[in-house]
């Protein structure tokens, strides 16, 4: 070895060791690989803490809303802690409008690829149905297209490994009550269960995926790989302040939020009744999506963040952050960093 370079190499282990020396959370461990035919409280078990992909795949059109998953994403989202990714996804808007509702050839191999970029850094991964907002509107004209989107997807990704999971629905809203979502779920569960016996599949309420409205989902007993999903956003005035697509929310811009007295009780009460929920049904909980606007006050922000994932975490519940890298972004895409406030409330340094 030439001085010149022995001296380089020195150089560098000593950077390398001075950066690991610095950097305050050590690398997470690999995930053993889940049984095929894991049931629902190891699938939830796996997921464990992860972020949502949001405002991506579920825009019209991937870019229309300034982001694209970015094969770089998948090992900074995995380095950070996280163990999955769920990826909110506009299907209807990629899906011939007739019969047999083919889904487009370029659109599926696109999701290959993000399916792909998720497994091999490690990361389990929940693919949904988002903004099927003519669903909502009008479910009667849609069950059909519904079920054979479904059918499409559960047949391409049949034979991936049990850390790919599906969400039939976010947020079933509007004129989709529980009597017709209850209908619309299990048969689509009959179709995706032809070819995916064991598959994890998340489905949650009505009213936007409300924890008060668990009660009325409806359930086959013998179904061991249904994980239940809700949504947490309260207070909403605190949550969406400001929000450009909630009317009326400049009003409560400068909403902070305490983590004590009533703030937290309320968040206590809330996790308390789906836990009961949880635990009378025999169900693992999932919580899919929470998170708070970037119009409110960064220290409230991560007040909040915390509160609500410790609610999860000390309950059992799996969870997923709203989201990556937009609004509510845990990580700065133009500055290329995470922020650190937001990031440190889903995983607090260990002292
Ligand atoms: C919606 C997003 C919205 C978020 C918070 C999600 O389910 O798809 O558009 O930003 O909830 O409101």
């Amino acid at each position: 070895m030439r001085p010149l370079t022995f001296a380089r190499h020195s150089l560098l282990i000593v950077l390398l060791l001075a950066l690991t020396a610095c950097s305050s959370t050590p690398p997470p461990p690999t995930q053993p690989p889940l049984a095929a035919d894991a049931d629902a409280f190891a699938l939830a078990q796996r997921l464990g803490k992860g972020v949502n992909l949001g405002n991506m795949l579920e825009a019209p059109n991937e870019g229309d809303w300034g982001l694209r998953v970015e094969a770089e994403d998948f090992p900074l989202i995995r380095a950070a802690g996280f163990a999955h990714v769920r990826v909110p996804i506009r299907w209807s808007a990629h899906a011939a409008a007739e019969a047999p509702y083919t889904i487009d050839p370029d659109f599926f191999s696109r999701i290959d690829w993000v399916v792909d970029q998720a497994l091999a850094n490690d990361l389990a991964v929940v693919l949904n149905v988002h903004h099927y907002d003519e669903m909502y509107a009008d479910p009667t004209v849609h069950d059909d297209r519904f079920v054979a989107i479904w059918t499409q997807i559960a047949e391409r990704y049949k034979d991936r490994p049990a850390e790919v999971l599906f969400e039939f629905l976010n947020e079933p809203n509007g004129a989709l009550g529980a009597a017709r979502w209850n209908r619309i779920f299990a048969k689509t569960l009959a179709a995706v269960r032809a070819t995916n016996p064991t598959r994890g599949i998340v489905v949650g309420p009505v009213e936007w995926n409300s924890f008060a409205r668990l009660d009325e989902l409806e359930l086959p007993e013998d179904d061991t790989h249904l994980i239940v999903t809700f949504h947490y956003y309260l207070p909403f005035e605190f949550t969406h302040q400001g929000a450009e697509w909630a009317p009326g929310s400049d009003a409560w811009l400068g909403r902070t939020w305490s983590g004590e007295g009533l703030d937290a009780s309320d968040v206590d009460a809330h996790f308390d009744q789906a836990a009961k929920w949880a635990a009378d049904h025999h169900r693992p909980l999932y919580l899919g999506e929470f998170g708070a606007y970037s119009k409110a006050d960064m220290d409230s922000r991560a007040r909040w963040t915390a509160y609500v994932a410790r609610a999860a975490e000390s309950r059992g519940m799996a969870w997923a952050y709203w989201e990556f890298a937009s609004g509510f972004g845990v990580y700065d895409p133009a500055a290329k960093a995470w922020r650190e406030p937001l990031l440190k409330a889903l995983f607090p340094p260990t002292p």
